[in-house]
C-alpha cells in the first residue's frame, strides 16, 4: 500500500473521530436546524409567500439579508410577486415595460433554490391608467392585440423560470353582485371588448401565454372559490368549455381569503377533488385569515385559535388531494399585509409584526410534519390504499 493512501486513510479516522468527538462534547457542532414550513413539505408541494419586491427586495444581499428577508427565503420554497408582475406595475405605459421588481424576486427566489408562480396576466383590477383610457374605445381585434403583446412579451421573459401562471384572475362576479356570477365584462377591460365571445378571449389567452412558456402551469384564479358554490360551478363549467376548446388550461387556484365574519366552507376537498378530477392541477394561492379586532387592536384567544384551525383546513385540502401542487400565504407577517388597507379587519398572516410565530403558524408546521407523501395521515383509513 502505497505511502499517500495510508495517509488519506489516517486522515479519514481523525476525521470520522472528530465528528464523533463533536456529537457528545455541547457546543463542539451547530445545533440542527429548526424545522420549519419548507423543510417539512411532503412530496413536492410548494409552500409560498407572497412578496412586493419594489418594497422588499430590492438591493438585497444574500451576505446580509433582512430579518423579513432572512424568514422568507428560510421558510418558504416559492414565492409569489404580490404585485410587481400586475399590468400597472410591469407594462406602465403602451410601450414600456419594467421589470425591476419582478426581476428582485426572480433574483431572490434564484438566490435561495425557491420557484415563482407568476401574478397575474388578464384581471379587471390594478391596471394601469392607460389601459383604463384606451379601453373604452377598443374593438375586440384591438384588445386582443394589446393582450397578446403584453402576455407573450411577460411570459416569454420568465420562460423557464415560472412554474406557474395565474392567467386570468377573479374574471367571475360573486353571487351577490348585480347579475350574479358572470364573467366580468363589465369591469374587465378585455372582456368588455371582446364581451360578444369572452370565452374566445379566454382561451386563446391561455394558448398565447402557452406559447411563451410551454412548461408553466397555467391557472384559473380568484376568491371566495373554495368551496362548492355558484362561483366555483361557474368555474367548473367554463373549465370545461375552455379544455374542449382545446385551451391549455392545467390549474384552478383558491386565493383562500378568508375572514372569521364568515363560516368556513368545509367543501373545500370536494372541489378540489372535482377540478382535478378535470385533469386540472389544485392550488391555495393567497391564504390569509383576516378577523375584526377589538378596540385595542388585538384579537381574542377564540380568534386566535379559529384562525390557526381555517388556515389548516386549507392546507389539509391541498394536502388530501395529490393534484394539489402549492399553498400559498399572502405575506407572512401582519406588517405587510394588505388586509388593514382594505378591510376593517387585521391579524390576518400567520407572524405578527415582530415575527412571533402564531398558533396558525404551528398548526401548518404540524400538518406538514405530519402528512406522508401525497397523502396526509389524516386521511380516513381505508382512503390511504
Ligand atoms: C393585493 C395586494 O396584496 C395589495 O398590495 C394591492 O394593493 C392590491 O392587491 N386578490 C389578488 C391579489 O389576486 O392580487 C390581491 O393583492 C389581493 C386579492
Amino acid at each position: 500500500m502505497s505511502q499517500p493512501t495510508t495517509m488519506r486513510r489516517v486522515a479519514a479516522i481523525s476525521a470520522s473521530a472528530i465528528t464523533a468527538l463533536a456529537l457528545v462534547v455541547p457546543g463542539a457542532q451547530a445545533d440542527p436546524p429548526e424545522p420549519n414550513l419548507r423543510s417539512e413539505a411532503p412530496r413536492d408541494l410548494k409552500i409560498g409567500s407572497a412578496v412586493w419586491g419594489q418594497r422588499d427586495l430590492l438591493g438585497y444581499d444574500p451576505k446580509n439579508p433582512t430579518e423579513f428577508q432572512r424568514i422568507l427565503a428560510t421558510e418558504f420554497n416559492s414565492l409569489t410577486p404580490e404585485n410587481d408582475m400586475k399590468w400597472a406595475e410591469i407594462h406602465p405605459e403602451p410601450d414600456v415595460y419594467d421589470f425591476s421588481g419582478a426581476d428582485a424576486v426572480m433574483a431572490f427566489a434564484k438566490a435561495n433554490g425557491q420557484e415563482v408562480r407568476g401574478h397575474t396576466l388578464l384581471w379587471h383590477s390594478q391596471n394601469p391608467q392607460w389601459v383604463t383610457t384606451a379601453s373604452a374605445g377598443w374593438t375586440c381585434d384591438e384588445a386582443r392585440d394589446v393582450l397578446e403583446d403584453h402576455i407573450s412579451t411577460v411570459v416569454g421573459r420568465y420562460a423557464g423560470e415560472i412554474y406557474e401562471w395565474d392567467v386570468a384572475n377573479e374574471i367571475f362576479q360573486d353571487d351577490w353582485d348585480a347579475g350574479g356570477v358572470r364573467l366580468r365584462t363589465g369591469a374587465n377591460p378585455f372582456l368588455k371588448a371582446c364581451a360578444e365571445d369572452p370565452v374566445a378571449l379566454l382561451s386563446d389567452a391561455f394558448k398565447w401565454a402557452h406559447e411563451a412558456d410551454p412548461e408553466a402551469v397555467l391557472f384559473l384564479n380568484d376568491y371566495n372559490a373554495e368551496g362548492i358554490n355558484n362561483k366555483t360551478d361557474a368555474y367548473y363549467a367554463l373549465a370545461q368549455e375552455l379544455l374542449a376548446d382545446g385551451a391549455p388550461l392545467h390549474g384552478f387556484g383558491a386565493q383562500g381569503h378568508l375572514s372569521l365574519q364568515y363560516g368556513f366552507d368545509e367543501s373545500i376537498q370536494e372541489n378540489f377533488e372535482r377540478f382535478a378530477d378535470l385533469g386540472l392541477k389544485v392550488s391555495v394561492t393567497e391564504a390569509d385569515v383576516r378577523m375584526p379586532l377589538g378596540e385595542d387592536g388585538e384579537p381574542d384567544a377564540e380568534q386566535i385559535a379559529l384562525q390557526a384551525e381555517r388556515y389548516d383546513k386549507m392546507l389539509e385540502a391541498c394536502l388530501n388531494v395529490a393534484s394539489c401542487t402549492s399553498y400559498t400565504v399572502w405575506g407572512f407577517d401582519d406588517a405587510r399585509s394588505w388586509v388593514p388597507g382594505v378591510f376593517p379587519e387585521g391579524y390576518a398572516t400567520i407572524m405578527t409584526e415582530e415575527y412571533e410565530k402564531k398558533p396558525a403558524y404551528f398548526a401548518l408546521l404540524e400538518s406538514l410534519t405530519d402528512a406522508t407523501p401525497g397523502k396526509s395521515p389524516r386521511t380516513p383509513p381505508g382512503l390511504n390504499g
